[in-house]
C-alpha cells in the first residue's frame, strides 16, 4: 500500500479542506505533515460550516483516523479551542485523533517574536499570521525546542521556562512595543497542555509504516500551498515549513518510494493573503468580484485575500516540484458572469519571454502575457455531471489540462461537501 496527499499549487486556501473532506471516505488514515494553526481549512456539509487549524479534515467521519505528523507545530492553546469546538458539534474524538510524539509545541512567546518581528520589519513584513510559526520551526531546526513527548518528561516545565527566558530576552532586542503578562500566557499555556493530554500521543512514523504494511490507505493533507514553500516559493514571503510532496517524506516518516498520488489543487483564479509578488494581481473591479463573490477572506485572520488571474507559470511550477499526478480545480462557479477570463501563460521577463520561475517575481522586471477566454453566465453550483457544465467552462478547464500535461480529475463547483464533481 502507498501514500496518497493533497497539496495546494498556489498561495494557499486553494480549497484543501473541502477536497480531503471529499477523499476521506476512500481512505483509513488522515494525516497533517506540516505547518501549524496558521491553516484555515474549511469545510461546509449539512448547511454548517466548520474551520479547522490543526486538526485533519478527515475528523467529521466515522471510523477514520485523525494524526497530526511530526512536522506539524502545535499550539495548545489553539488546539484546545479547537477540540472544544468539535466536541460541542458531537464529534467524538476518542480513537479518532492521535499527535506525534515528535511535533514541536508553539509557546506564547514563539507568537510574541513572530509580532516583534513582523513590527521590526515595518514595510517589508511577511503578512505573517502571527501565530509563532517561523519562530518554533527556528527552534526546531536551532534545536532548542519543546516536543509533544518532552510533556511525559518531568522536567518539562524546567524546559518551558528556560526557552521562555531565553525568547524573553529576544523580544526585548527587538525594541519594540508589544504589550503581554507572562504569567497569564503561560498559565494559559498550562492549562491547555492538560485539556491536550486527553488525545494520544503516539510515536506516528511507526504508526504510518505499520498502518501501510497492514494494508491501510493513508492521505495527507498539506497545508499552505507550493508558492509559501520554505524553498520553492516566493522567498521570503513564504512560510517557514516544506509543503511541498517532499514536506510529506519528512513531515510523516515516509519513505518517498512509498508515495502514490499527489493531487495537486488550484483555484480557476489565483488568490494571496500577505504580502509578497503576485504577477497577475487584478486591482479594478473584476478582482473585487471575485473578492466578493469567492468571499475570498481569510479562514484563520479573516484578513481579505488579494485576488488575481489563473497563473500557468507558477501552476507549472509547482507541479514540476511535487510530481503531481492528478489535479482539482475549485471555485469555477464564482468566474460565472465575468465576461473575458484571462490566463497568464508566459512572463516577459527583463524583455525576454519565459515559461519558468524566474529568481523573482517583482513586478518591476516581470509582466504576466496572458490569453483571454469567453467566459460564461450560468450558476453552475448545482451541477453535479462534468458534460452538463457550460462549454465555455469546459474549454477553460481543457486548455489548462493540456497546458499543464496533467488531467483535471476534480471540480468544484461551490463549498458545500455536494458540490464536487469526480470526473
Ligand atoms: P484551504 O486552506 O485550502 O483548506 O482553503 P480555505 O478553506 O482556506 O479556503 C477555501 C474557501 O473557498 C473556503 O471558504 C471554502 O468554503 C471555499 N470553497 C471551496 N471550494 C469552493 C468552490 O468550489 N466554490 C466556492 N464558491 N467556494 C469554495
Ligand atoms: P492554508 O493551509 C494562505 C501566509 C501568510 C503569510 C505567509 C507567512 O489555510 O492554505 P506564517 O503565519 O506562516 O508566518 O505566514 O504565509 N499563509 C497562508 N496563506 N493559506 C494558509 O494556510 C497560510 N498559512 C500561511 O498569510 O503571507
Ligand atoms: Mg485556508
Amino acid at each position: 500500500m502507498k501514500i496518497d496527499m493533497i497539496l495546494g499549487l498556489q498561495w494557499g486556501d486553494e480549497g484543501k479542506g473541502k477536497i480531503v473532506d471529499v477523499l476521506t471516505r476512500d481512505y483509513d488514515v488522515i494525516a497533517r505533515f506540516q505547518g501549524g494553526p496558521n491553516a484555515g481549512h474549511t469545510l461546509i456539509f449539512d448547511g454548517i460550516k466548520h474551520v479547522l487549524h490543526t486538526i485533519p479534515s478527515g475528523i467529521f467521519h466515522d471510523n477514520k483516523i485523525n494524526v497530526v505528523g511530526n512536522g506539524v507545530v502545535i499550539d495548545p492553546v489553539i488546539f484546545k479551542i479547537e477540540i472544544e469546538k468539535l466536541k460541542k458539534v458531537g464529534v467524538d474524538l476518542t480513537d479518532k485523533l492521535y499527535i506525534s510524539k515528535k511535533a514541536h509545541l508553539i509557546l506564547p512567546t514563539h507568537r510574541l517574536i513572530d509580532q516583534a518581528s513582523e513590527l521590526s520589519k515595518g514595510s517589508k513584513k511577511i503578512g505573517s499570521t502571527l501565530k509563532g510559526i517561523g519562530p518554533t520551526y527556528m527552534d526546531k531546526t536551532g534545536r532548542n525546542g519543546l516536543r509533544i513527548g518532552d510533556l511525559d518528561e518531568d522536567d518539562w516545565i524546567v524546559k518551558y521556562e528556560n526557552l521562555t527566558n531565553k525568547h524573553l530576552d529576544l523580544i526585548r532586542n527587538f525594541n519594540v512595543d508589544i504589550n503581554f503578562d507572562i504569567k497569564e500566557l503561560s498559565n494559559n499555556f498550562f492549562e491547555s497542555i492538560e485539556h491536550i493530554r486527553q488525545v494520544k500521543f503516539i510515536d506516528s512514523e511507526h504508526f504510518f509504516n505499520e498502518s501501510l504494511e497492514s494494508g491501510k490507505k493513508i492521505i495527507a493533507e498539506g497545508a499552505q500551498g507550493s508558492l509559501l514553500d520554505i524553498d520553492f516559493g516566493t522567498y521570503p514571503y513564504v512560510t517557514s515549513s516544506t509543503t511541498t510532496a517532499a514536506g510529506a517524506c519528512t513531515g510523516l516518516g515516509i519513505a518517498p518510494n512509498k508515495i502514490n498520488d499527489v493531487i495537486g489543487i488550484f483555484k480557476a483564479y489565483t488568490t494571496r493573503v500577505g504580502s509578497g509578488p503576485f504577477p497577475t494581481e487584478l486591482h479594478d473591479d473584476i478582482g473585487k468580484k471575485i473578492s466578493v463573490v469567492g468571499k475570498e477572506f481569510g479562514a484563520t485572520t479573516g484578513r481579505p485575500r488579494r485576488c488575481g488571474w489563473l497563473d500557468l507559470v507558477t501552476l507549472k511550477h509547482s507541479i514540476i516540484i511535487n510530481g503531481v499526478t492528478k489535479l482539482a480545480i475549485m471555485k469555477g462557479d464564482v468566474l460565472s458572469g465575468i465576461e473575458k477570463i484571462k490566463i497568464c501563460t508566459k512572463y516577459n521577463y527583463r524583455g525576454k519571454l519565459i515559461n519558468h520561475l524566474p529568481f523573482s517575481l517583482e513586478s518591476k522586471k516581470l509582466k504576466p502575457i496572458y490569453e483571454e477566454f469567453d467566459g460564461w453566465d450560468d450558476d453552475i453550483t448545482d451541477l453535479r455531471n462534468f458534460n452538463n457544465l457550460p462549454k465555455n467552462f469546459k474549454n477553460y478547464i481543457n486548455y489548462i489540462q493540456e497546458q499543464l500535461g496533467v488531467k483535471i480529475e476534480i471540480v468544484s463547483v461551490g463549498p458545500d461537501r455536494k458540490q464536487t464533481i469526480i470526473v
